[in-house]
């Protein structure tokens, strides 16, 4: 099963201030949907608890340790790890983890690709953080640039990172 992460950080690595995106961004949430429809996420519980509901289309499934009440259909598991091994159970090829920071950085070491809409902004008062890609553990693979526009505050980049995995 391929572990991949979908993101969008600010160039200093910023993902959300006090509980929601940093931005607004169309075209991004369109690239978010084609990356993620059809297959299981995983999400944080205050990322949960920011979307407000659940992403159609998809199994989703939240990881906490104190979560009470979810809607019929949606998973709750206190650690990564179980939800990855149950999904492998179920055989799927493809799991989403899509945030927030303090899942990204617990989940990095297990991902395998990470789809990363870097956002060509600095943002100051960020409250959650992607993790930095170290260089040499993750190969730059596929990118493509979205200008500014009316609909788009800022420039941002789609890029595709894969995994160097050693053989050991
Ligand atoms: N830009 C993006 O692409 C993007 C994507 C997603 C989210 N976001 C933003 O990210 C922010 C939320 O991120 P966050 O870091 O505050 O929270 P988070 O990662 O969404 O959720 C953290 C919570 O998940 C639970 N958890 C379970 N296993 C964990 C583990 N191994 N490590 C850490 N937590 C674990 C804990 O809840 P319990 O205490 O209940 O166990 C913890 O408090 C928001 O601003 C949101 O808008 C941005």
């Amino acid at each position: 099963m391929q572990v991949s992460m979908i993101v969008a950080a600010s160039e200093n690595n910023v993902i959300g201030v006090d509980n929601e995106l940093p931005w607004r961004l169309p075209d991004d949430l369109k690239f978010f949907k084609k990356q993620s429809l059809g297959k299981p996420v995983i999400m944080g519980k205050n990322t949960w608890i920011s979307l407000g509901k659940a992403l159609p289309g998809r199994l989703n499934i939240v990881i906490s340790a104190t979560l009470k009440e979810v809607p019929e259909g949606v998973l709750v598991f206190s650690r990564i790890e179980e939800a990855l091994d149950y999904l492998r159970a179920q055989h799927h090829a493809e799991v989403a983890i899509i945030g927030g920071g303090q899942i990204y950085k617990a989940a990095m070491h297990l991902a395998d690709v990470i789809y990363m809409t870097r956002v060509h902004t600095t943002i100051n008062n960020g409250t959650a953080f992607f993790p930095v890609i170290a260089p040499g553990q993750w190969q730059l693979v596929w990118e493509e640039a979205h200008p500014a526009d009316d609909k788009h505050a800022f420039a941002f980049t789609f890029q595709r990172w894969e995994a160097q995995k050693t053989n050991a």
